[in-house]
């Protein structure tokens, strides 16, 4: 019995990750950075066109990114995504940082479904929103502000 519902579970996984890359696949089942920080340098909750939510926080030390986690109510492209943009992020200077585009990520896992091409857009979003964030409440003149709503 075990054994047959662990065959039904591979196979129905099979059939939602049909098209998706090694690497989506590899960066979902073990996502980084999941969680939230206490006493973050900068916070943000961002909704995305679909609804759904990603939250991230921030520690910032000798301008560098020291420390970035994210938490999402979305789907698991969302969960890769983040897990992308805020590992690449982790130790780089703000303003590289906010360099990063969803079609970055869309590339990195060799195209997502267009059905989830805005999830990277919501991943993107949230990063940028959280280091425009900090450079406000620290008088930093950010370079991000490229508009990549939908
Ligand atoms: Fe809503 Fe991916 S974030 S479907």
């Amino acid at each position: 019995m075990a054994d047959d519902i662990d065959k039904l579970v591979e196979s129905l996984q099979k059939a939602i990750l049909a098209g998706y890359s090694q690497k989506f696949k590899d960066e979902l089942f073990n996502p980084m950075n999941f969680g939230k920080i206490e006493n973050p340098d900068s916070y943000v909750r961002i909704k995305g066109v679909c609804g759904d939510t990603i939250e991230m926080s921030l520690i910032v030390r000798d301008e560098k990114i020291h420390d970035i986690k994210f938490v999402t109510d979305g789907c698991g492209a969302t969960v890769a995504c983040a897990s992308y943009v805020t590992r690449t992020a982790q130790g780089k200077p703000i303003e590289e940082a906010l360099k990063v585009k969803p079609e970055d990520v869309d590339r990195y896992f060799e195209g997502l479904p267009k059905e989830h091409k805005h999830c990277a857009k919501l991943a993107v979003m949230a990063l940028r929103a959280l280091l425009e964030e900090y450079c406000n409440k620290t008088n930093q003149e950010s370079t991000g502000g490229v508009d990549i709503a939908e």
